[in-house]
């Protein structure tokens, strides 16, 4: 437990002493002021703020004030911790360190409903993660945002079948005045443990989101796909889209949508035969995959029959993949929160949703900072080096191949494909270095050869982070890309100049394809890379919120998050002396002030004895 700013008191006694560190710090600061600066601020380096985000109604996140808030460190480990700061403190307004585990709406609501006694929150991460799980999502993700509404199928709307997110307690749709941190790294949590200080807070950053096991498995699907030898002809293609801001009320699909129904797409809405979705597919109890499916548009026969044969077809996919067992739920059950939901807004496609879960999620930690690798099982043995974690198959690696197994079998079939039934076949060592990559460490050698030179410095030493960006693709978004670029394109021979402009070149369709000059993987020396053109057919598109396009600041039918926040976001904290010693180090100066005076003045009054000159009495030199 730590309270007030400590520091040391000094001694009445020891004035004279105090004198000459004044003059000493001066005199320092004279000389070195950025060193003295470095000597004062401890910065904390892995903080993870919370941010201000918009809508058309409401704002939710966290935010200082312009100049950053400033506040006295209290320590909060037991709820029993809390009444200081609510109540007793005497030096208020405090900068509270709170456990993980306290992270909690209940204890956020009192810190909330006495703000003004708050100068900010820093959050140390509970280790091992809340056995009872932790969301700070809502219990019905997305809602009002998907099919079901009032109007249109309301005996599903606002989750009335079930709460999707049980565990959901809403933290993050609520508004804050004080900032809010997150101490990623327990050492800095110690370092404000022991210092007795101040904390000083700067601007706020947002937060990630994961959904990442998902998309890793459609990537080891799309690579398995690839590999039929008739994949190239089958009758129908194949699109893998990965869509990114779902979670803000399906920026990602409803633009998709919105540019489909426009003709801004090369397919249109009429075009897609049917729609399979991955939802949450990481924490399958026992063998068994979902299959969700809409009861409303199957209300319609032709639908119905539609999404029959999609069934079953996933059905014999299934029953040649011995660690999954495909599982049917009543007809009469709403679809998940999922990106399905806003093409069946627009038209009655045959679609499926396969995930982990029947009904309420399995994943305790929906959208918090415990959804990791370990949440998912991904560990590593001790001892091992980055490389040998890269290419170590984990548990997880070989259960999400067997779904991506049945995902690209069922594709090929619904494709038209006859021929490779059962021989299409995902490879664990690719879902499990997306895993490594995505979840453990993005700076490996598998992701710096299939990257473009200029993007290298986007892989850092940890797992990659999926904020969802205001302005520019995030650093995720680029790495998914090109992931599929590699398990999907081919190297092809050109130059480098010919890569960046294959227009010169007759055999090449710039159209068609994506050409891309990669990194490549370092020598046999690993003194140089080995750069190469690949040439595929995945690309980037913009999504933007349509509400943004239309002007429709408070549309109910598209997502209008924002996000605010200054350029500079940081936190740092120092030692700080306590009143006593402001009062002392006051006084003792004002002490000397007082006596410089009189020296002065005597001085001055006695000038003409102290100083013979010949000048003329009363004409003063200084
Ligand atoms: C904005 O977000 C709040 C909090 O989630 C929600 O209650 C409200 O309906 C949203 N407004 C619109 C227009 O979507
Ligand atoms: C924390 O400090 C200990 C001992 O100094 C060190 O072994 C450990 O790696 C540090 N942890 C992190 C996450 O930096
Ligand atoms: C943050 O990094 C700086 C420079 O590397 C270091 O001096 C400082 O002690 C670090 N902060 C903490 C809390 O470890
Ligand atoms: C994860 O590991 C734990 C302990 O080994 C086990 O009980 C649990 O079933 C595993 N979960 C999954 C989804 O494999
Ligand atoms: C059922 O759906 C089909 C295809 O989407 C459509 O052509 C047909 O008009 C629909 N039937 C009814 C009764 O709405
Ligand atoms: C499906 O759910 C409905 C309503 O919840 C129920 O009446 C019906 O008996 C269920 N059907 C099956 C086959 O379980
Ligand atoms: C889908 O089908 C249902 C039931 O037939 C119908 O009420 C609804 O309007 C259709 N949706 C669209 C977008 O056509
Ligand atoms: C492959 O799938 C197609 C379509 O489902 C089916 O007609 C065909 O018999 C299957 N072939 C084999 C060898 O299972
Ligand atoms: C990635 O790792 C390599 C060594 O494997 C290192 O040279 C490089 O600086 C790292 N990049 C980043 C952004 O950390
Ligand atoms: C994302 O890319 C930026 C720009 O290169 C880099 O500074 C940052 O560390 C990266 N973030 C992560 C989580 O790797
Ligand atoms: C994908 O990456 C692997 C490993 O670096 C490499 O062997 C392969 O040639 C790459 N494929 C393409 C198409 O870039
Ligand atoms: C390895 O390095 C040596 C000396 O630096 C060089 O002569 C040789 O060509 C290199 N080998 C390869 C495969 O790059």
């Amino acid at each position: 437990m730590a309270t007030a700013g400590g520091g040391c008191v000094a001694d009445p006694g020891s004035r004279s002493l105090l004198r000459l560190l004044s003059f000493c710090v001066l005199l320092a600061g004279l000389c070195e002021g950025n060193s003295v600066e470095r000597k004062i601020y401890i910065p904390l380096n892995k903080t993870a703020p919370c941010v201000r985000l918009l809508n058309a109604t409401h704002q939710i996140g966290c935010q200082s004030s312009i100049s950053g808030d400033t506040g006295v460190i209290h320590v909060v480990e037991k709820e029993e911790d809390l009444q200081w700061v609510l109540t007793d403190g005497p030096n208020p307004p405090y900068v509270v360190l709170l456990e993980g585990t306290l992270f909690t709406r209940d204890v956020m609501e009192k810190l909330k409903g006495r703000s003004g006694r708050i100068a900010g929150l820093a959050v140390s991460l509970a280790k091992p993660s809340p056995a009872s799980g932790f969301s700070p999502s809502v219990q019905c993700p997305n809602d009002g945002f998907g099919v079901y509404s009032n109007s249109y199928g309301s005996q599903f709307a606002h989750c009335r079948a079930f709460q999707w997110n049980k565990v959901g307690d809403g933290l993050a749709y609520e508004d804050f005045s004080f900032p809010i941190f997150l101490l990623e790294d327990e050492n800095e949590t110690n370092v404000i443990k022991q210092l007795d200080s101040r904390s000083f807070f700067w601007n706020v950053a947002p937060g990630a989101e994961s959904a990442v096991a998902s998309f890793i498995t459609q990537l080891a699907a799309a690579e398995a796909l690839q590999k039929a030898p008739d994949a190239a002809t089958l009758p129908r293609n194949v699109m893998f889209v990965f869509f990114q801001g779902e979670t803000f009320d399906y920026i990602g699909s409803s633009r998709m949508v919105y540019d489909m129904e426009n003709g801004k797409f090369p397919v249109q809405l009429e075009n897609i035969d049917s729609f399979v979705e991955l939802g949450q597919v990481a924490l399958r109890n026992s063998l068994e995959l979902w299959m969700h499916t809409d009861p409303m548009s199957q209300k319609n026969e032709t639908v119905l029959n539609q999404v029959e044969v999609l069934l079953s077809t996933l059905e014999q996919s299934g029953a040649g993949v011995p660690t999954v067992v495909l599982r049917r739920l009543n007809q009469s059950q709403p679809l998940p929160p999922s990106s399905l939901q806003r093409f069946l807004r627009a038209r009655n496609v045959s679609g499926v949703v396969l995930a982990d879960h029947s009904d309420s999620f399995h994943n305790l930690y929906y959208q918090s900072i415990y959804d990791t690798a370990e949440n998912i099982n991904v560990t590593y043995p001790a001892g091992q080096s980055p490389e040998e974690d890269l290419n170590f198959v984990t548990d997880t690696a070989k259960a999400l191949a067997g779904v991506a197994t049945v995902l690209a079998r069922a594709l090929y079939r619904l494709a038209g494909g006859a021929s490779f039934n059962d021989t299409i076949q995902a490879d664990p060592h690719t879902v499990t270095r997306l895993l490594y990559g995505f979840l453990v460490r993005a700076n490996n050698s598998w992701f710096q050869s299939i990257l473009r030179p200029d993007l290298r410095s986007y892989l850092g030493d940890g797992p990659l982070q999926h904020y969802i960006a205001v302005s520019s693709p995030t650093n995720a978004t680029y790495v998914v890309q090109y992931a599929l670029a590699n398990l999907t394109g081919k190297v092809i021979d050109l130059t480098r100049e010919q890569c960046q402009d294959p227009s010169q070149v007759p055999t090449e369709n710039k159209d068609l394809y994506e050409y891309t000059w990669v990194q490549g993987p370092l020598n046999a020396n690993e003194t140089d890379r080995l750069p190469r053109c690949v040439r595929s057919t995945a690309r980037l598109a913009r999504a933007l919120s349509p509400a943004f396009e239309l002007k429709q600041w408070g549309s109910t039918e598209y997502s209008t998050w924002t996000e605010s926040r200054w350029k500079d976001i940081r936190a740092r904290i120092f030692l700080i002396a306590s009143k006593e010693l402001e009062f002392i180090t006051l006084i003792v100066g004002f002490g000397i002030l007082v006596f410089s005076l009189i020296v002065t003045y005597c001085i001055n009054a006695k000038a003409d004895v102290l100083f013979i000159t010949p000048r003329e009495p009363g004409s003063v030199s200084y």
